[in-house]
């Protein structure tokens, strides 16, 4: 199961190399295993492996693999562990089918179930393996390959980037579109697929990118397009004339904005991680809670703090990470939830195996499967984000605090905190997140404009109320990282015990201000920062007249639940913060003095 892997596939006179080279095109984003099949007579060849493109290259004897037709696949884990038996390409019983697979698919249990009892013999716990097994059967029934993956497709429910071979059918590659990413090109040097542009650059810079629901025919030569009932479709090439950093990012300009693009499919995926690995994570929260984590990270605890305490009646305290030995001592019985995209960052570490030593149990949430985090901790959830490259943390954050709702509903439904019907109720305003951080998403010029106006300031406060707080932390860290503003973000209150006095005529201001039950109080900071001639700047709730009078200027979000406010309202700082990097010509990929993975105490 893998979101955002890395698919190449081609008919060429040295397949192996071009699949490598085209692989090794992907490998930024930071694999974990790779493999190849190609056809060689009767037979499909296959070698796979854990780790990365180039050991792979000297590990195998490339002369057993010379073919002209062949499909590779890098593999970022995401469920099942990264190690050899779960890397692709998977094959059928016969060994005469090979697929690589990108995407989640969700009734893969059951398809599996069925596939057991006619026989079928599985070697990996991934949900991708189920799909040559379903293409083997259309084969027994006497149908084509290209039928057999339509047959497939039509069983199977859930996100599909899936590239196919056959023996019995060695002229052709089949590729399968479903909400998973996959683009086809053709040149004198051969007919090729990737699941991104920049794979296929050194080959072809005349490519396709493929239609949901579409399934491309590629041979020697030549592709055809049909949708799933097998109706033609005329293939609409365009010329790339992308460099191939650009190419990287997918025609942004930074990895961070691609990546704060990304967030609606980063989200939609997270919300499919299955119940069953919830209900463990929920399962495990018992006695004393903790939430740690550090930075970005640690913001996420923060919000879930506020939303345990307020739905749930929770009382669990988050702490950074760097401070977790001397905050706490009695640990015996405890959970503490740990929180970190990378899964390795030192201080995370060292704060849950001081935990665990003193009788800790160990929830751990993170982006990266097989990272150190996964292995200490009793039981994990893992985002499914996809590699993050720029160093400021963006869709991981939202992916944690999606994952972290999707737990606490979990939670609240265990301890009869919540009704079966409200429940559902959150789940159904959890699953309308990726529509709404996209419509937000939509509005990314506005966004642009005020950061034009405002890119000059020295200091920026960040205040907001409940868990909002959070999300103003974070808009401060945002904006500090990468632009060097200096930004200090704090719950709204707090201004008239301190603070208030750096404010000056034109000091920035910026509220998260959404109509939560909070919102009627943050009126008053406000009022409070205005008088003393601040500039205000407030993230608010469509048609909040009150609160976009009271601001010089504002940023509409859509209304959603007040539990979803922290999620929405970040994405117009993120905006904001790489806006400002890019006034001040900074490179927001790259921030001074900061590395993506903080490995050190
Ligand atoms: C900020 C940022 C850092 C990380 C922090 C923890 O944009 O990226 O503050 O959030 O270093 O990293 P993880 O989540 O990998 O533990």
């Amino acid at each position: 199961m893998s979101t955002v892997c890395g698919i190449f596939g081609c008919l060429s006179d040295t397949a192996p190399q071009a699949i490598f080279e085209g692989l090794k095109r992907l490998e930024y984003r930071g694999y974990d295993s790779v493999g190849i099949a190609v056809i060689r007579g009767k037979k499909v060849t296959v070698e796979k492996n854990k780790g990365r493109i180039a050991e792979f290259i000297t590990s195998i004897d490339t002369a057993q693999i010379e073919s002209d037709v062949g499909i590779g696949h890098t593999r970022w884990a995401t469920h099942g562990a990264p190690c050899k038996e779960n890397a692709h390409p998977f094959t059928d019983c016969t060994g005469t089918v090979a697929v690589v697979h990108n995407g989640v698919l969700e009734n893969f249990m059951q398809l599996r179930e069925e596939l057991l009892k006619k026989g079928h013999k599985f070697s990996s716990n991934t949900d991708s393996e189920v799909i040559p097994h379903m293409i083997e059967e259309g084969l027994a029934s006497g149908m084509s390959l290209k039928d057999s993956v339509v047959g497939a497709a039509n069983s199977i429910k859930g996100s599909m980037g899936c590239v196919v071979i056959s023996s019995r059918e060695p002229d052709r590659i089949i590729c399968l579109r479903r909400e998973s990413p996959l683009v086809i090109g053709i040149s004198k040097k051969g007919t090729f697929c990737a699941s991104d542009i920049p794979a296929l650059l050194p080959f072809t810079r005349k490519v396709m990118v493929m239609q949901d629901d579409t399934i491309a025919i590629l041979k020697r030569g030549k592709i055809e397009i049909e949708d799933l009932c097998g109706h033609a479709i005329k293939p609409v090439f365009t010329v790339i004339n992308w460099s191939q950093s650009v190419a990287e990012k997918g025609g942004y300009p930074h990895f961070m904005i691609k990546e704060i693009f990304e967030q609606p499919l980063a989200i939609k995926e997270t919300l499919k991680i299955p119940l069953n690995f919830i209900d463990r994570a929920a399962g495990l929260m018992e006695g004393k809670v903790y939430l740690t984590g550090s930075g970005t990270s640690y913001h996420a605890c923060m919000s879930a703090s506020y939303q345990m305490a307020k739905r749930l009646g929770i009382d669990a305290r988050p702490i950074h990470s760097s401070e977790f030995t001397d905050a706490v001592s009695e640990l015996e019985g405890a959970t503490v939830v740990a929180v970190s995209q990378s899964g390795e960052t030192a201080d995370t570490l060292s704060a849950i195996k001081y935990a665990k030593s003193k009788g800790a149990k160990i929830l751990g949430i993170t982006n990266t499967l097989g990272s150190s985090i996964t292995i200490i901790s009793n039981a994990y959830i893992c985002t499914q984000s996809g590699p993050e490259i720029g160093v400021a943390a963006t869709k991981t954050f939202l992916t944690q605090l999606t994952a972290l709702d999707m737990l606490m509903l979990r939670i609240g439904l265990r301890r009869g905190k919540l009704s079966e019907e409200e429940y559902r109720t959150g789940r159904r305003q959890l699953n309308g997140l990726p529509k709404t951080v996209e419509e937000i998403l939509g509005s990314s010029e506005r966004i642009k404009s005020l950061a034009m106006k405002y890119f000059t300031r020295r200091d920026a406060f960040f205040l907001a109320r409940g868990a909002n707080v959070a999300t103003a932390m974070e808009g401060a860290l945002k904006l500090k990282e990468i632009s060097y503003i200096h930004a200090e973000g704090y719950p709204a209150g707090e201004s008239k015990h301190g603070p208030i006095s750096l404010v000056e005529p034109g000091f920035l201001c910026i509220f998260v201000a959404p109509t939560d039950s909070a919102r009627g109080r943050v009126i008053g900071n406000v009022m409070e920062m205005k008088a003393r001639g601040a500039k205000i700047f407030s993230i608010i709730t469509r048609g909040d007249s009150e609160m976009g009078q009271v601001s010089d200027d504002y940023f509409e979000i859509p209304q959603v639940a007040d539990f979803l406010y922290p999620i929405i309202s970040t994405v117009p700082l993120q905006l904001f913060a790489y806006n400002v990097a890019i006034l001040k010509g900074l490179d927001p990929d790259k921030p001074r003095n900061l590395a993506k993975s903080v490995t050190v105490l």
